[in-house]
């Protein structure tokens, strides 16, 4: 029988991780996108889990990045090596996309030139068709939902550069809003406030434990306090604070109004009968940022529609585009796809 791909691949290349499916086996890759390289020499030191280890604990030398922004491709080159080093991990052997089929999820509402850029940086690597997927559909895909019926839903995508509000009928978007605030600038917003209440600095990592830890979206839940290491900002010195669980609800409270603005927006774009239908079917929320404590039942008290989380928040997207990969006959159809016979550009 003619083979007409190698291998074919589902990739949620996110602002904070990068999730690959591989057709056959399931995810083979859950990392974080952040690549570290030698700062003289530009050779390459790590990616994914072991780069994010090394952030706020490295050398002068070191160079940390994350080389996806609000979750479009920020540099390419170093996109590239971080992507060539995941299929190496996975594969084994560095012959990156050569003759792969792959689904790639880009953020709802970017640019024709963002999403051919994409592409061409699979296909330069070797990919031999690459096709961009937007999140939404991906997500409510991989979270089990049904899109090919004329029934709206909305996903609301929290992810670490974006969140996305998509409203989706018959396999595409009809209405869709995204902000460029999510998880990364929560985390920002937490170090500022350190900053401002305690006169202490503290690691983007610190912010984000402090996040997972006793981040909150409600005030109902019960006070929880959480012990945390930084450096004092008036004598340089390393110092110990205690923080409470309501004053980071606080903190965090700023971009929960935004989000739920985004949401109202979103609605209001939308033809009434499919406003009815997500009020009956209830709002999909997916991305780690559904994680936070307390959110589904604070969407739900402000906008009054009923919240369910995906069950996978993390993995959905890789799996929607998995799913895509040839198995699932519906009317979806992918943004955009390119072709090509190059299958010896592999670097
Ligand atoms: N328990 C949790 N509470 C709050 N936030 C969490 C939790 N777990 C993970 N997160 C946040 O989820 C974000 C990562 O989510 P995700 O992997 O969906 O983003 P991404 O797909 O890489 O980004 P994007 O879709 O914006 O490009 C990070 O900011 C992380 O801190
Ligand atoms: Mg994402």
């Amino acid at each position: 029988m003619f083979k007409q791909f190698d291998k074919c691949y589902g990739i949620d290349l996110g602002t904070s991780n990068t999730v690959i499916f591989e057709k056959g086996k399931g995810i083979v890759l859950n990392e974080p996108s952040v690549v570290a390289f030698h700062h003289d020499t530009g050779e390459l030191l790590a990616a994914g889990s072991e780069a994010q280890s090394m952030i706020g604990r490295s050398p002068a030398h070191v160079e940390i990045t994350y080389p996806l922004k609000n979750g479009v491709i920020a540099n390419f080159d170093k996109t590239s090596i971080m992507l060539k080093y995941f299929i190496k991990k996975i594969q084994g052997r560095p012959s990156f996309f050569r003759g792969s089929q792959i689904y790639i999820s880009v953020p709802c509402g970017i640019t024709n030139v963002q999403k051919r850029a994409i592409e061409e940086t699979i296909i330069h690597k070797g990919g031999k068709k690459a096709i961009v997927v937007e999140e939404p559909l991906a997500a409510a895909l991989g979270a089990g939902l049904r899109l090919d019926e004329p029934i709206g839903h909305l996903v609301l995508d929290i992810g670490g550069g974006t969140c996305q509000v998509a409203v989706l009928s018959l396999g595409g978007i009809v209405a869709s809003h995204t902000i460029n605030r999510a998880g990364l600038s929560i985390d920002r917003d937490i170090m500022d406030y350190v900053k401002r209440q305690y006169n202490m600095e503290i690691g983007e990592r610190t912010a984000e434990f402090i996040k997972t830890q006793i981040g909150t979206a409600s005030t109902t839940t019960d006070e929880r306090t959480l012990d945390i290491r930084g450096r004092d900002l008036v004598n340089g010195l390393p110092r110990s604070i205690r923080l409470v669980s309501s004053e980071i609800y606080m903190v965090i409270n700023d971009f929960l109004v935004t989000l739920i603005d985004a949401i109202r927006a979103t609605l209001e774009l939308c033809p009434p009968e499919l406003a009815g239908d997500v009020m009956e079917q209830g709002i999909l929320l997916c991305g780690g940022g559904a994680l936070l404590e307390g959110i589904a039942d604070r969407i739900r008290a402000e906008t009054g529609v009923a919240v369910h989380i995906a069950d996978q928040p993390l993995e959905c997207t890789a799996l929607g585009t998995g799913m895509m990969l040839g198995a699932y006959k519906s009317k979806i159809k992918p943004v955009s796809q390119i072709d090509t016979a190059a299958e010896d550009t592999a670097v």
